[in-house]
């Protein structure tokens, strides 16, 4: 058994909201400091708390007595500014918790929508943004991320395409759409995969980003399909509102995980190729 702390760090915003606990001492409530920054202003003074919060989705995946999940408010003088937080738990000072540093976004301003280019840059570029996701979830990036070989390799392929969405110069999110799982060979249907960095989701950029794809798509194919786990409740509500339909339960093939095939018909005219300014 592990002798370091597992934990995450949730939600920022109004609560910063996370967990953390010690697998080898379930019964210990672990010290966190919760750190706060913006740009403009000195590094506020941290805010100590206890991981002693009882949540019943972490009992459920077996974490202790579920009592190990903490909440902290934002200060006043943060509340309505763009800021950046990080975990650190003092009694473990090596360790960073998984989900950490996060910022916290008030406005989401001026975000780019573009292909991504085959150059060496903006193929490292996207990488970067990969890794980082990867390493949020804990993942291996080794594994998880293709090389830049096989990431150039896939963009010189006529009937796909990688978008990015861009906020401050740093990738915040992309949608691929190729021929792969879940579109069927020969079937005029293309597939398509979107995920947005943690601090980006919920403020209308994940359905931006989508029409951006309808809008490279069209023309090129005649419907889109994706695949969505069933307890995906926000990834649904997305796809919903812009029209897909359900098409029934569909296997990963890598793993057997049941997920829902959902798809929508495109209009049959072209769309022109463009990047797409999304200001809010
Ligand atoms: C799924 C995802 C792409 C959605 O993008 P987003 O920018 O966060 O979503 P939006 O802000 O555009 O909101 C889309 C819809 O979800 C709803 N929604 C927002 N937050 C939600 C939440 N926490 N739970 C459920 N629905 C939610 C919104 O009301 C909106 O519906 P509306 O257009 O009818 O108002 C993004 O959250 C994400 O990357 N999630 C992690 C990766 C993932 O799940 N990818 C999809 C795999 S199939």
């Amino acid at each position: 058994m592990t002798t370091d702390p597992e934990g995450f760090l949730d939600t920022v915003g109004r609560m910063v909201t996370g967990w953390a606990w010690l697998p080898a001492d379930p019964g210990r409530r672990l010290r966190v400091e919760v750190l706060f920054g913006a740009s403009s202003m000195r590094r506020a003074k941290p805010v100590e708390t206890l991981a002693d919060r009882h949540r019943s989705d972490l009992e459920a995946a077996g974490k202790g007595d579920g009592r190990c999940g903490f909440a902290v408010p934002v200060p006043a003088a943060l509340a309505e500014r763009e800021h950046v937080v990080d975990v650190r738990l003092p009694d473990f000072p090596d360790v960073r918790l998984r989900g950490t540093p996060r910022r916290a976004i008030v406005t989401l301003g001026l975000v780019t929508l573009r292909a991504v280019h085959p150059t060496d840059a903006d193929v490292e570029r996207l990488r970067a943004f990969l890794v980082g996701m990867v390493q949020l979830n804990d993942g291996s990036a080794d594994t998880a991320v293709p090389a830049a070989a096989d990431l150039r390799a896939w963009l010189a392929g006529e009937d796909r395409c990688w978008l990015v969405a861009e906020r401050d110069g740093h990738i915040v999110g992309h949608c691929r759409i190729d021929p792969d799982w879940p579109a069927r060979p020969g079937s005029g249907t293309l597939a398509l995969g979107i995920e947005l960095h943690p601090d980006v989701r919920g403020l209308g950029l994940g359905r931006q980003l989508m029409l951006a794809a309808h809008r490279w798509a069209t023309g090129r194919c005649a419907r889109l399909e994706l695949a969505v786990l069933p307890h995906n409740a926000h990834a649904l509500a997305l796809y919903r509102g812009l029209g897909y339909v359900d098409l029934g339960p569909a296997a990963l093939p890598e793993t057997g995980e049941i997920h829902r095939r959902m798809g929508i018909k495109l209009p049959g005219m072209c769309g022109p190729d463009r990047a797409v300014t999304l200001v809010s």
